[in-house]
């Protein structure tokens, strides 16, 4: 059988809360040719926390990136096409390992976790003014369980295995990437230790002017600078591909190169919102609302986080992106099969809701790890309320997609403020938007069109892009017109704004 020629291939590494995949895109059209993906556990040891196995992350990884070879090998395409591949992550989850044994010390604190709550409460209580924002003018985001370096803090405080390799300058801390990176380029014998701007923006020892570790930030939170992974852009080649499906093919004479880009922000590329005030919301296991605002730092009054979107270059500027966070959106799903078990699988609850369509006044707050944006209330809990004798499984559905929904609006609200320039639609992907009565009622509650592109898989894409966009790679241009017409789906809002409102504040007329 021949082999079909295509233009460059590109990959992405996607490794987020709930699943890792790996993809390959044809540069040339953007086009998805073969994708793989694993489901990763997360264990609950006590109530708040949340964490993952660094080794399933990695083992995940490489499984991944077999089986899409092997698929596109059953299509004809050469794998040795691949010219670059991106990683791209679930933000500030923090992980340290041993760099001479190249073991971690701990599992994966997930970004959700709540262990650090009590910390965070006494750091708040120690500022002047018992002011949360105490450290936004460097890092753009209010003191959290939500960020690295409190959970770094944890685990040199609480788990003697990081506490010793700290001690004995054994110890690295990482997000996901840093360590997927540092394991996929050698490991212990000569792994690259790195990050990108934009996963470093996330940990709170990084000054989001200055582009740089933070000495004051690493002395606030006591954490010692050399365990930190050196920050790079996010489109420059970090390191080769050492050990998987994809070590040791020969591109261009070399192995494959490998870049990383945070995955909201890989969202955001992935949806070309390149300019100022574009802006997108990714329904992951979060939801997570993005807008640009260029060359500058906006510093939010509403709430919002200031993060840095992207850098797509060793010497191109730094973009930044004002951010809304939800903590909770696909994980509410996760929970009604999991937990109460009234659902066998995602696409249910879609049935589910649509079958009665209203929540018949039952609202469902799912703040299960607090609330995040716009009130960074670490102490929070969820509630469901409005419930009567007739209420039902198919109304919690309802009100559980409404959640979401009501979420992304309250953030919505706050952007719209912050920016003074209202968004006139919304562009969205992640995987609850294959749920069209979700599209519908997140149209009809934030009263603007909402646009979902027809390829989903924008996170990694962005990052592919990025990948192949970089200085020695350049098979990808970042011009969203050099690629194909991006084809999407818009909902547009049924209801009128007195319809909305009749509908949001009386369920029950
Ligand atoms: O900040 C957390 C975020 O990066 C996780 O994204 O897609 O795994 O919900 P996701």
């Amino acid at each position: 059988s021949h082999r079909i020629m295509l233009g460059p291939l590109v990959a992405a590494i996607d490794q987020g809360t709930s699943s890792t995949r790996f993809l390959v895109f044809n540069s040339k059209t953007a086009e998805l040719l073969s994708h793989h993906q694993v489901e990763i556990k997360q264990s609950f040891p006590k109530e708040g926390w949340v964490e993952e196995d660094p080794k399933e992350i990695l083992q995940s990884v490489y499984e991944c990136m077999e089986r899409t070879c092997e698929k596109l090998t059953q299509l004809n395409i050469d794998i040795s096409n691949i010219k670059a591949i991106g990683v791209t992550n679930q933000r500030e989850t923090t992980l340290v390992w041993d760099k001479e044994t190249g073991e971690p010390l701990y599992n994966a604190i997930v970004w959700l976790d709540l262990r650090t709550q009590s910390t965070v409460e006494n750091l708040i209580n120690k500022t002047p003014g018992r002011n949360k924002n105490h450290l936004k003018h460097k890092t753009g985001l209010p003191i959290s369980t939500y960020f690295s370096a409190v959970k770094l803090r944890w685990l040199m405080d609480n788990v003697k295995e990081v506490h010793e390799a700290v001690v004995s300058h054994r110890a690295m801390f990482g997000t996901v990437d840093s360590w997927l990176i540092w394991c996929l380029t050698g490991g212990k014998s000569g792994g690259v230790h790195c990050t990108d701007v934009t996963n470093a923006s996330r940990t709170m020892l990084f000054n989001i002017h200055t582009m740089d570790w933070d000495t004051e930030l690493c002395k606030y939170f006591g954490i010692p600078m050399e365990i930190l992974p050196r920050v790079r852009s996010s489109s420059e080649i970090y390191g080769l591909m050492k050990s998987g499906a994809l070590s040791g093919i020969p591109i261009s004479g070399v192995s494959s190169f490998l870049f990383c880009l945070g995955d909201q922000s890989a969202a955001l590329v992935g949806q070309m919102c390149f300019q100022d005030g574009q802006a997108k919301n990714t329904y992951g296991t979060g939801c997570f609302l993005l807008r640009n605002t260029g060359a500058k730092p906006v510093m939010s009054e509403h709430g919002l986080l200031t993060t840095v979107a992207y850098k797509l270059g060793r010497d191109k500027p730094a973009c930044y992106a004002l951010e809304g966070s939800v903590a909770i959106a696909g994980a509410v799903v996760r929970w009604l099969q999991d937990n109460l078990g009234i659902i066998g699988s995602s696409e249910e609850l879609e049935k589910l809701a649509a079958s009665v369509g209203t929540s018949y006044g039952c609202y469902f707050v799912p703040a299960f790890s607090g609330l995040y944006a716009p009130y960074w209330e670490p102490s929070a809990r969820g509630i469901i309320c409005g419930l009567t004798q007739f209420t039902n499984k198919r109304h919690l559905a309802f009100a559980a997609l409404e959640a979401v929904c009501f979420q992304t609006r309250e953030i919505l609200d706050a952007m719209n403020q912050d920016s003074g320039i209202p968004l006139t639609q919304l562009q969205v992907d992640g995987g609850m938007t294959s749920n069209k009565l979700l599209m519908q009622l997140q149209a009809d509650i934030l009263c603007i069109p909402v646009v979902k592109p027809s390829m989903p898989e924008t996170t990694a894409l962005g990052a592919a892009m990025a990948a192949g966009a970089a200085e020695g790679v350049s098979v990808w241009s970042l011009n969203p017109d050099d690629l194909s017409e991006v084809t999407s789906e818009k909902f547009e809002p049924q209801i009128n704004p007195e319809g909305r409102m009749s509908c949001l504040l009386s369920p029950l007329a």
